[in-house]
């Protein structure tokens, strides 16, 4: 029997990666490839990389440093890199002059082609960087290759128009281009017939801003969702990220009145502090986002939010932090992503005078985890002897979960259970950090 070639496909950053890499390996299925538990049993090795923040970046490099043994070990090893790193001004000398072993560096604009480029070319023998400056036109028949059982991801819209100060994605990802309705649609149909995917999520770097590139008076995001809405099936719908500016009113109306809107919202704010945001570009005040989340929490009960934190952002001071730990306060997040600025060339932020030295920014990202954290316990305590729905999964542990509607995870210690029914539980106790809970 011929054995099949295998490929390992190493993913760095956001869910839009993850997703990106799922649609990776559906090319190198359709390639007659398979997927390998290891790199070293591999025939390619693509890293899908990430550079919005140097830490992530740093580690990449290690990691494409690494695979140079097993290049001279098996010299017809393909090593590809591509995601959001290899489009960065100079990025493919860099790599070039680093490790001249890589076979092919391929440009987020041009990632669709990858199953193209390893096709028709011979990449063996040397070096290729094929990165294009300009966005393609979206392609509509990519296979993806899904794997969560539980959760089917779905891009409604790539690149983004905001030019927050410190954020490199607009240099990498392009402008802002939305799929249309009806394919959105159409791939949502197939995936949630006959019960397969219980949750769907959108992507996008900014999802409040969907279709106003088609500018015809009514495509928008609410309209969107009630196209998704109105598809027959039992699933909930979930979206990622959003952007305080554009979240309107009539979203968080929308989300209250239709059942199969998930209630677990991300909407990062960066800074409680109203000189901060300014000079991030975020163009929303530290009151702004606290009446949106007031509303929310008004008309959506039960409702669980999370949110992005950067601390040490230049200019930040000891005030402007106060000011971020009191809008944690005001907003009782459930969780938070918190990060510590990092200087990425090519934005504005980078060229600003007034960085804040690391020590500061390490004690800062401490204390935000640590009143954080005694908020989200304040937060789970209060969800003892409570009821939630949710799916039945298993975690990475091989655990029965239930993964409730509003995003939460409850331990369940029962059997006979069977994975993707919808399920009521009883929160019954907190061990470990982690909620307990028994079937009802
Ligand atoms: N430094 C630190 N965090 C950043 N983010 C984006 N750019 C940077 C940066 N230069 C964070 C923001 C964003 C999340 C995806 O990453 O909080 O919401
Ligand atoms: Fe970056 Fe701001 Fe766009 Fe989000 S909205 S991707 S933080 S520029």
């Amino acid at each position: 029997m011929e054995t099949k070639k295998k490929y390992f496909i190493e993913t760095f950053g956001c869910q839009m990666n993850v997703h990106d890499s799922e649609k990776i390996a559906g090319m190198l299925i359709d390639l007659g490839y398979e997927e390998s538990s290891s790199k070293e049993n591999s025939d390619i090795i693509v890293f899908n990389t990430c550079c919005i923040r140097e830490t992530a970046e740093l580690k990449i490099m290690a990691k494409i440093g690494d695979t140079k043994a097993l290049k001279k070990k098996n010299p017809n090893l393909l090593i590809v890199v591509c995601g959001c790193m290899t489009q960065q001004k100079g990025m493919s000398d860099i790599l070039k002059k680093r490790f001249p072993f890589i076979n092919l560096v391929i440009g987020t604009h041009n990632l669709n082609e990858l199953e193209d480029y390893i096709k028709e070319y011979n990449y063996k023998s040397k070096f290729n960087s094929i990165v294009w400056d300009k966005e393609q036109e979206i392609k509509e028949d990519t296979k993806i290759y899904r794997t969560s059982k539980y959760n089917a991801w779905v891009n409604i819209m790539y690149g983004c128009n905001n030019f927050c100060t410190y954020c490199i994605v607009p240099y990498v990802r392009g402008r802002e281009r939305s799929r249309k309705v009806e394919d959105i649609v159409k791939e949502i149909e197939e995936l949630v017939k006959e019960n397969k995917y219980k949750t769907i999520t959108l992507l996008g770097q900014n999802v409040n801003s969907y279709g106003h590139d088609f500018n015809d008076g009514r495509t928008n995001f609410v309209y969107l969702l009630n196209e998704i809405c109105k598809i027959n099936g039992d699933f909930k719908i979930n979206f990622m990220s959003s952007h305080p500016k554009d979240f309107s009113f009539e979203l968080i109306d929308f989300i209250a009145t239709h059942n199969k809107m998930s209630r677990a919202l991300h909407l990062p704010v960066q800074s409680g502090s109203n000189s901060v945001l300014k000079a991030m570009n975020r163009r929303y005040t530290a009151e702004h986002y606290k009446a949106l989340v007031d509303e929310i929490y008004k008309k959506i009960p039960g409702v669980s939010l999370t949110t992005d934190i950067i601390v040490g952002f230049p200019g930040e001071t000891e005030q402007d932090f106060e000011e971020t730990c009191d809008l944690l306060k005001h907003c009782r997040f459930s969780s938070i992503f918190g990060f510590v600025y990092s200087r990425r060339n090519g934005t504005p932020a980078a060229t600003f005078e007034n960085q804040v030295p690391d020590k500061v920014k390490q004690n800062r990202i401490t204390r935000l985890f640590e009143l954080q954290h005694q908020i989200s316990r304040e937060e789970l305590q209060k969800m003892i002897d409570n009821k939630f729905e949710g799916v039945i999964e298993k975690d990475e542990k091989g655990n029965l979960i239930l993964k409730t509607f509003n995003g939460k995870s409850i331990k369940l210690n029962e059997d006979n259970l069977e994975i993707g029914q919808v399920r009521k539980v009883l929160v019954t106790d907190i061990v470990n950090n982690e909620l307990q809970g028994k079937v009802v």
